[in-house]
């Protein structure tokens, strides 16, 4: 979700719509403002796209208030009602929020038995409710605020406004993002989740740690701790997009811990998996799974298809998504049907898409833009949130769908019982440890940076790994190909004595990926037969292999997904600092397109 505030001379209505605008690549499910003069609060809410807001507030566009708050959501606690649209409403404020309250239903019961009314689904609505509960008692707003803020747990960024204190905005941050600016004329305040809508408007501002919050007014903004520093942002908005990253590609590889915390915000509670947008009826009388994709959606769901069957017991087929089409596939309709896609435009998973529906068979979108063709189409949809990618070699857009499709093994293992409480309990210990295994060192980088000229030239590459670590390989493969346009294969470590090992030689280099927690002998043995015949080898491992001409030292995990997301960002790394020194343009390669409508 999106927030953003102001408090200024501008038109208000304005100011947030452009600045939701910026933000609703962060969702799009609805989108509200409130507007507060004097004593009169002002509420426009609007399904869908920002447009629909944007036509019901038209008429107000001149008018003039003291302050507004605004929010473009997506859905985690309730459906994408305008009902549960923000911003929420008590008696006389309102709140905008990021995140998950954890402990709504306690505060929400007993806020009912006190009196108060709600009217939504969400977990938000007791933030306002048991702010004016307090206040209604103490009456005195900043310290009610604090109480409040005091009670929740789990993740929230707020903004909050009051009748019972109209010049002013309360704001607190834990978990998502939040940005607090002086604006560049007098007696202007703004707020946005990232600093996007910010530019233009505002030079100084605070980016709050968690925990951090305090109250605005045009004159005045405290703090309530002292742990804030001012700084300055950055004027162009293609700098700031890029967030002082050289490339968007290095941006969103360095993005991937946070949007694949998006990704599973409210989609692991009470220690199982849920999907909002599902059903459980989905898998009834479901006895296959079959997977089409193309590209680097192609090999999330080849990675996928040893959760579907290692965890939900569910025989899983994956395609690439053109060589499907022309098969004449036989499909039963005891299958699920998935597909994958980024863009949820690709040409030919479309098709695929279509044949499977006139099948009649059930089909799911695992997607990362709403409103596409293909999540118009599906019969569920479930979002990857990863935001907007733009670098066309897909980064984020993997890790996140290798998420979701691993989360959805887990609720079908659940609704199956095919999975032991422990081993669940397991699974999603592991996921969660996923953000912190995304966080890029500084030493991880400088690695990359400096072995990546010594791999510029030879004759090619080959990827190799094991299990999940195979179709890891061959989207390690495939970025170096995207962006390098250097000859890099993925296979299979067991394969490469079958034919391929005849190529082997120094010039012939080798990226091993030897995850401790899986099958680590086995590729070993492996290794050991090429480094045998002189290819130069490259190691990936958290454990020291003396055979590697050179070594890249993840950090030792429990679970085999930490090391294949620890891997993920290395080749991405990998194959981004081989393409700087190569002089290529590494967010627009030669001949490729983001989205490919043709087939
Ligand atoms: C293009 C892009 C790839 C992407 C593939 C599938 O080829 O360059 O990065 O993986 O399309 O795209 P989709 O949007 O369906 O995931």
């Amino acid at each position: 979700c999106g927030i953003v505030g102001y408090i200024g001379k501008k038109k208000t209505t304005k100011v947030l719509l452009d600045g939701l605008k910026e933000l609703e690549y962060r969702g799009y499910d609805s989108a509200g403002v409130a507007l507060l003069d004097c004593e009169n609060i002002e509420v426009y809410k609007a399904l869908g796209k920002l447009e629909n807001l944007k036509e019901k507030t038209k008429n107000i566009l001149e008018n003039d208030y003291n302050l507004g708050i605004g929010h473009t959501r997506w859905a985690t606690h309730g459906k994408p009602t305008e009902l549960n649209a923000h911003p929420h409403l008590g008696e006389y404020s309102y709140v905008v929020h990021n995140g998950i309250i954890e402990n709504y239903k306690e505060l929400k019961d007993d806020l009912i038995k006190k009196g108060h009314k709600f009217i939504s689904q969400t977990d938000t609505e007791v933030i306002v409710h048991l702010f004016e509960n307090i206040n209604n008692k103490i009456n005195d707003t900043t310290q009610a605020f604090k109480d409040t803020i005091s009670q929740l747990e789990g993740a929230f960024s707020i903004l909050l406004i009051t009748k019972a204190n109209p010049d002013k905005i309360y704001f607190f941050k834990h978990g998502s993002p939040l940005i607090v600016a002086k604006g560049n004329e007098e007696k202007e305040v703004l707020f946005a989740s990232s600093d996007a809508p910010l530019i233009g408007l505002a030079k100084k501002v605070v980016y709050l740690e968690d925990k951090v919050g305090g109250v605005a007014s045009a004159e005045n903004i405290e703090f309530f701790t002292d742990e804030f520093s001012w700084s300055t942002l950055p004027e162009s908005k293609q700098f700031a997009q890029k967030n002082g990253f050289r490339f968007f590609m290095e941006k969103e590889i360095y993005e991937q811990s946070d949007v694949v915390s998006d990704c599973m915000l409210g989609r692991i509670q009470d220690n199982t998996v849920t999907f909002d947008e599902i059903e459980p009826s989905i898998i009834e009388g479901i006895n296959e799974i079959k997977i089409c994709a193309c590209g680097t959606s192609y090999h999330a769901g080849m990675t996928s298809s040893y959760f579907f069957e290692r965890l939900s017991k569910i025989k899983c087929h994956v395609e690439i998504a053109s060589e499907f089409r022309y098969k004449e596939p036989l499909l039963s309709k005891d299958t699920l049907f998935i597909v994958i896609s980024q863009s949820g435009e690709t040409a030919d998973t479309l098709e695929a898409l279509k044949m499977a529906k006139k099948a009649g068979l059930k089909t799911l979108v695992i997607c990362n833009v709403d409103n596409s063709s293909m999540t118009r189409l599906a019969d569920f949809t479930i979002l990857t949130r990863a935001g907007i990618e733009k670098g066309v070699a897909s980064t984020k857009a993997f890790s996140t769908q290798t998420i979701v499709l691993w989360l959805l093994s887990l609720y079908f293992a659940k609704i199956r019982n095919s999975i032991s409480s422990e081993k669940m309990q397991k699974e999603l210990l592991a996921l969660r440890e996923v953000p912190k295994a995304l966080i890029i060192s500084d030493k991880i980088h400088e690695k990359t940076k400096r072995l990546s000229k010594r791999y510029l030239h030879g004759h090619g590459f080959f990827f190799i790994g094991r299990d999940v670590f195979y179709p890891l390989a061959l989207e390690g493969a495939l970025k170096l190909k995207e962006i390098s346009y250097l000859h890099a294969e993925g296979y299979p470590a067991g394969e490469m004595k079958h034919g391929p090992i005849a190529l082997a030689d120094p010039e012939l280099f080798t990226i091993a990926l030897m995850p401790k927690n899986l099958l680590y002998d086995k590729v070993k043995s492996n290794v050991e037969e090429l480094s045998a015949r002189d290819s130069t080898i490259c190691s990936i491992s958290p454990l020291d292999f003396e055979l590697s001409d050179d070594f890249i030292k993840i950090n030792e995990t429990e679970h085999y997904m930490l090391e294949f997301f620890e891997m993920l960002v290395v080749l991405q790394l990998l194959s981004m600092e081989i393409s700087i020194r190569l002089g290529n343009d590494v967010d627009m390669p030669r001949n490729l397109a983001k989205s490919v409508t043709v087939e």
